[in-house]
């Protein structure tokens, strides 16, 4: 049986990219390596719990004891997470989930003619923002990628998003995040008096940086039950 503060509980995180066909041989996508959500899981599991871990394509294998659902566009995304969260106790949406989809899919391969053209998008559902807000919503944590104004932005989301807690980071700095196996990031939370809390935490490997989130998820749940 696993120790640790997480024992007993059912943690579902995304990671990765999504891909939104095109056509079929062709899709929209972004460069997230899925580093971070693997390493969370990981380490979740470490600390004692049940994981399901939600991925968009990577070329990363699944952490022992991990239940990897593999997944391609946002909205299959959903789907699966919406599946996983029904008995969870924290979600962790660590996915890059594209903004916004083809309008239309082509059914066949999409022929060059014209030297210009257009590709429609429509938005995306926002994964985390529809489980943070749904009934007996779990714990939800959520990752901000910014390039100024960290804090406010980080608080703006907690409150809109209802988060428990927002991890940042700096997409300025290039040495960090992507595909690097190094990440620095800001944590941001509300105390029990309302106040938001922050915590750097300097660069370190991503399974380092998972774990300190981690334990500092485990200190608000127990926090939380206390009050
Ligand atoms: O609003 P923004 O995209 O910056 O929020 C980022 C956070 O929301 C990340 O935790 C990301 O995994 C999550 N997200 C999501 N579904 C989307 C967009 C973002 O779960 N469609």
């Amino acid at each position: 049986p696993q120790q640790g503060p997480f024992r007993g509980q059912h943690i579902v995180i995304t990671a990765g990219p999504t891909r939104e066909p095109i056509d079929p041989v062709r899709y929209l996508s972004n460069h997230s390596s899925g580093k971070m959500g693997y390493a969370l899981a990981a380490q979740a599991r470490r600390l004692g719990a049940r994981v399901t871990l939600v991925s968009g394509p990577t070329q990363l294998a699944a952490p022992e004891g991990v239940q990897r659902v593999d997944v391609e566009s946002a909205e299959e995304m959903l789907e699966a997470v919406q599946a996983a969260v029904t008995d969870a106790d924290v979600f962790i949406a660590c996915a890059a989930v594209a903004d916004y989809r083809l309008a239309t899919v082509a059914e066949q391969k999409i022929k060059k003619s014209a030297d210009r053209t257009q590709l429609e998008l429509v938005r995306n559902p926002d994964i985390l923002a529809t489980v943070a807000t749904s009934d007996n919503a779990p714990l939800c944590i959520g990752f901000a990628a910014e390039t100024q104004e960290v804090a406010h932005y980080a608080e703006d989301k907690l409150k809109r998003k209802k988060l428990a807690m927002i991890a940042a980071n700096d997409v300025s700095d290039s040495s960090i995040g992507f595909n690097s196996d190094a990440n620095a990031m800001t944590l941001f939370w509300h105390d029990a008096q309302g106040q938001l809390q922050q915590k750097d935490l300097p660069r370190a490997a991503k399974s380092h940086i998972a774990e300190a989130i981690l334990r500092q998820l485990a200190q608000l749940q127990s926090h939380t039950r206390a009050s």
